[in-house]
């Protein structure tokens, strides 16, 4: 009698962060904004091991793993070590989004790296999402699109944070810088093509608040007091429009100026601190052409832009000297990608 051999599939799928421009919080409420994605990824590499769980490992986030498991055409988080919890919650409703036919697929063990810090604004968790979504379909050879794609990395991103207006996530598909705008019925997105690369200097600073509390602390505001919360996301859809041409111009002056009023008008949503204040004065004062918060807040990242890459350089040790650290990315036209896959499956 022969052996039947098994062969069982691996796959390795990244996923990019983001930088968003302009536009953060007024694009939940159907203002435009600009969002880039950037050099840094997301990588989640899965291996089907054949039995009926999936172990997921992220050594940068702790040790430990978490356990998922297939259950109703879902997969559940069975337990998980603390630190891998928001992690492995994505990484299930990310699987949960793709398996159409629960039945092909089989256990596998998990790994995800991430090239940039977790829970900086940068989008990780968008790109976290995004990955395991093209990995897995990938691994069950199913094709989507990049509209459906979008669509159910922001539902799996939804289900787990309450919010999210899908532009990180738009940006960890595509890939470049793209003008977004969400309306009650669809999301848009539109590439721009920036004639030159942008000269910035991003900062990070630890957050007190993650971007589901800080959306949620926006819309308070906006209860109490609409009318002045609605003019500010006006204001901020404005500075959007006005950056798209800037931006086709490759007028950092203008753009720089751009960025100051967006960081006044996000301060004015009273999702700025102290902290983020001060990497802001930091990067104007050693002649960055502009700085502003980007994301969500309430800490996390201070973009500033330079009139070159070597002055971007010297905002970055005034970046550190505020108390930041200086991240030192760039811009990137490469959105998700399918790295390595052995997909023969029996
Ligand atoms: C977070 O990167 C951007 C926010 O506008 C939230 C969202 O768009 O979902 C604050």
């Amino acid at each position: 009698m022969g052996v039947r051999l098994t062969r069982l599939a691996s796959v390795a799928a990244s996923a990019p962060g983001k930088v968003t421009l302009f536009g953060e919080h007024a694009v939940v409420y159907g203002q435009p904004a600009i969002v880039g994605a950037i050099n840094r990824r997301v990588t989640v590499s899965i291996q089907e091991t054949g039995d009926a769980t999936f172990r997921l490992r992220m050594p940068d986030v702790g040790e430990g793993e978490a356990i998922l498991r297939l259950r109703n055409g879902e997969v559940k988080l069975q337990s998980s070590e603390p630190r891998l919890r928001m992690a492995a919650l994505l990484v299930s409703a990310a699987m949960s989004q793709v398996l159409q036919e629960p039945e092909k697929l089989r256990g596998a063990s998990l790994r995800v790296t991430s090239e940039m810090p977790v829970g900086a604004g940068l989008g990780t968790s968008a790109a976290l999402v995004v990955a395991t979504i093209a990995g897995f379909s990938s691994l069950l050879d199913e094709k989507l699109d990049t509209k459906t794609m979008v669509e159910l990395a922001r539902r799996a991103e939804l289900s787990v944070q309450g919010s999210s207006s899908g532009m990180d996530v738009c940006a960890s598909v595509v890939g470049g810088m793209n003008l977004f705008r969400r309306t009650r019925s669809s999301i848009q997105f539109k590439k721009l093509q920036p004639r030159e690369a942008l000269p910035v200097a991003v900062g990070f600073t630890p957050r007190i608040l993650d971007t589901a509390q800080t959306v949620r602390k926006v819309a308070e505001f906006r209860k109490r007091k609409r009318a002045l919360v609605d003019a500010i996301f006006e204001c901020i859809g404005l500075v959007s429009n006005r950056a798209v041409q800037a931006l086709r111009d490759s007028d950092l002056e203008s753009l720089g100026e751009l960025m100051n009023a967006s960081h006044g008008l996000l301060s004015a949503l009273g999702i700025s601190t102290r902290e983020l204040d001060e990497m802001v004065n930091a990067a104007r004062g050693a002649g960055a052409l502009g700085a502003k918060l980007t994301g969500a807040g309430m800490g996390g990242c201070v973009m500033s832009l330079a009139q070159s890459f070597d002055k971007a350089r010297k905002i970055d040790r005034a970046l550190e000297l505020a108390g930041g650290h200086p991240l030192k990315l760039s811009f990137s036209p490469v959105g998700v990608r399918v790295e390595e896959a052995t997909s023969e499956r029996m």
